[in-house]
């Protein structure tokens, strides 16, 4: 028997309300989540919210040792940060990002692992001179950071000339800036950049995972390269210093 008009209207009227509400409460949800880490990340003692205070007291004052610092920026969850924080408690950690819930992730797995040597940055990028002095960072890993494929975009790209004499007003001499990317793009623009400052290419891998380069960089996979990885994409590496 054919369902009368008023009944179809009900039943599409009924699923209406209903999927409205699952948004609704959807966003309350993620609201409340986001703002209960938000709140947890500025009580985190290892999380610096744009709070610069640690400027050139790094080792002193927060790890209490000597050790060189190391940075991830546009770290994200963190996973290099991590995964050679375990590697090498002989060196200190600094993920940098600008996203609070990916920050919040990975403060919290260094929390629950009681990583001494591990700290995290919110802020931008390019205000890395506020938290360090010349000479402070030893090495600078740069993670699957976004190709900013639009025309016009590219000063954005953290390999620009801008973000290197960023990087350069913080490393110690000839010190390495590793790149790991998906893109084409970003590995060849970065080669370009290269070409136009002083600089010295160390190591070029096109491809990492065919060339068995993947031990060599700790077998660390951040959650943008995996999933990179499963779309076949190829991953690519530079090591370089700015002279
Ligand atoms: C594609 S995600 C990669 C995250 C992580 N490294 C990974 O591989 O899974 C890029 C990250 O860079 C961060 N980012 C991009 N530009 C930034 C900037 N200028 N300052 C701080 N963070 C930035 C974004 O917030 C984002 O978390």
């Amino acid at each position: 028997m054919p369902i009368p008009k008023w009944r179809r209207f009900n039943f599409i009227a009924y699923f209406l309300i209903l999927f409205n509400f699952s948004i609704f409460a959807k966003t309350i949800v993620l609201g409340l989540s986001k703002s209960v880490k938000y709140a947890s990340l500025q009580d985190n003692p290892i999380v610096f919210e744009r709070d610069p205070v640690c400027r050139g007291k790094w080792n002193s004052e927060f790890f209490k040792n000597e050790h060189p610092i190391v940075l991830e920026l546009a770290c994200g969850k963190a996973e290099y940060t991590l995964g050679m924080a375990r590697l090498f408690p002989e060196k200190n950690f600094i993920g940098v990002d600008i996203k609070g819930n990916r920050i919040w992730s990975a403060a919290r797995l260094a929390g629950l692992d009681n990583l001494p040597n591990v700290a995290f940055i919110r802020d931008q990028i390019d205000k890395l001179h506020e938290y360090f002095l010349s000479y402070d960072i030893e090495e600078i890993w740069i993670t699957f950071s976004d190709p900013y494929l639009r025309n016009g975009d590219h000063k954005k790209r953290l390999t620009s000339k801008k973000f290197l004499e960023v990087y350069k007003q913080v490393l110690k001499e000839s010190a390495c800036i590793h790149l790991k990317t998906d893109s084409d793009v970003l590995y060849e623009y970065t080669k370009e950049v290269l070409a136009e400052v002083p600089s010295k290419i160390h190591k070029d891998y096109a491809d990492v995972y065919a060339m068995n380069k993947n031990e060599e960089l700790f077998g660390i996979q951040t959650y943008y390269e995996k999933m990179h990885l499963r779309d076949n994409r190829t991953i690519k590496y530079l090591c370089f210093s700015l002279l």
